[in-house]
């Protein structure tokens, strides 16, 4: 390949590739890191979900809660959730959040 052409190619990745990464994507954030107990719709409706009681993310109790709630039972955890800061940036959380919404 022409050595400038891959120069310019490495240089576009270089500068996409983090852009990309930087724009969290709340809903594949939700089915990777929090579906396998609160289910792809929400719902709770998994065998984790169910041994622990989940409330459906759906529900009027939960949607009902601030953002500023659910991004720090989020963050914090609570109980038997496990506590995400750390583990997520606060723009993923916001995200993951947001796409909480979506999910009513
Ligand atoms: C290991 C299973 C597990 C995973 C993974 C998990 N959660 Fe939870 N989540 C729980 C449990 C258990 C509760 C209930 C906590 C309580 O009320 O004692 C909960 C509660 C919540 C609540 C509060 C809902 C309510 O009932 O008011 C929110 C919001 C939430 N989780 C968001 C998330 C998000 C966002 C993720 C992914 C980043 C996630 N959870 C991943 C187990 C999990």
């Amino acid at each position: 390949m022409n050595r400038k052409l891959f120069a310019i190619i490495t240089l576009a990745i270089l500068i996409i590739l983090p852009a990309t990464l930087a724009a969290a994507d709340g809903a594949a954030l939700y089915k990777a890191k929090c579906a396998m107990c609160h289910g792809a719709d929400g719902s709770g409706m998994t065998p984790m979900g169910k041994s622990m009681k989940l409330r459906d993310l759906r529900s009027p109790e939960v949607q009902k809660q601030s953002d500023a709630e659910l991004t720090k039972v989020t963050a914090d955890g609570k109980g038997k959730m496990p506590a995400y800061k750390g583990k997520l940036t606060d723009a993923e959380i916001s995200a993951v959040v947001a796409h909480m919404r979506t999910l009513k």
